[in-house]
């Protein structure tokens, strides 16, 4: 799936790793420096964009940002009719 991750911090980024590593395509974006974003793109081999381009792109959009950042990424995204929007993690090693 096409997997858009908003918040490319700890979470972001360990997201981005195990959902590559499983076959989804990834873009991370909403950073408030995006020489940064580019950065971690590049080294996690991943694509990036602006909030509103790649909600449109994803299939799923991954909720990764610190809660009092959240309203501002939710404006930013635009659009989310029929998209799935993927805000609770949960870890478990089998
Ligand atoms: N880390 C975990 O293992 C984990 C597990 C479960 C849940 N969570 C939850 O997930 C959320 C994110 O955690 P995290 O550890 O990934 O945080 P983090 O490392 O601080 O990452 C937050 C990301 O949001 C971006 N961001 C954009 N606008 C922001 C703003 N106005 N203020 C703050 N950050 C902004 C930051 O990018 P720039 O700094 O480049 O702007 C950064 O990439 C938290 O609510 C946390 O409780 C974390």
């Amino acid at each position: 799936m096409k997997v858009a991750i908003i918040g490319p911090g700890s979470l972001g980024k360990a997201l981005a790793k195990c959902l590559g590593l499983a076959g989804h395509e990834i873009r991370l974006s909403f950073s408030r420096d995006e020489g940064k974003l580019r950065a971690i793109a590049a080294t996690l081999r991943v694509g990036f964009g602006a909030p509103d381009e790649v909600a449109r792109w994803a299939d799923v959009i991954a909720l990764a940002t610190p809660w009092p950042a959240l309203e501002l990424a939710m404006d930013a995204l635009g659009d989310l009719s029929g998209k799935i929007v993927w805000d609770k993690y949960e870890c478990s090693r089998a």
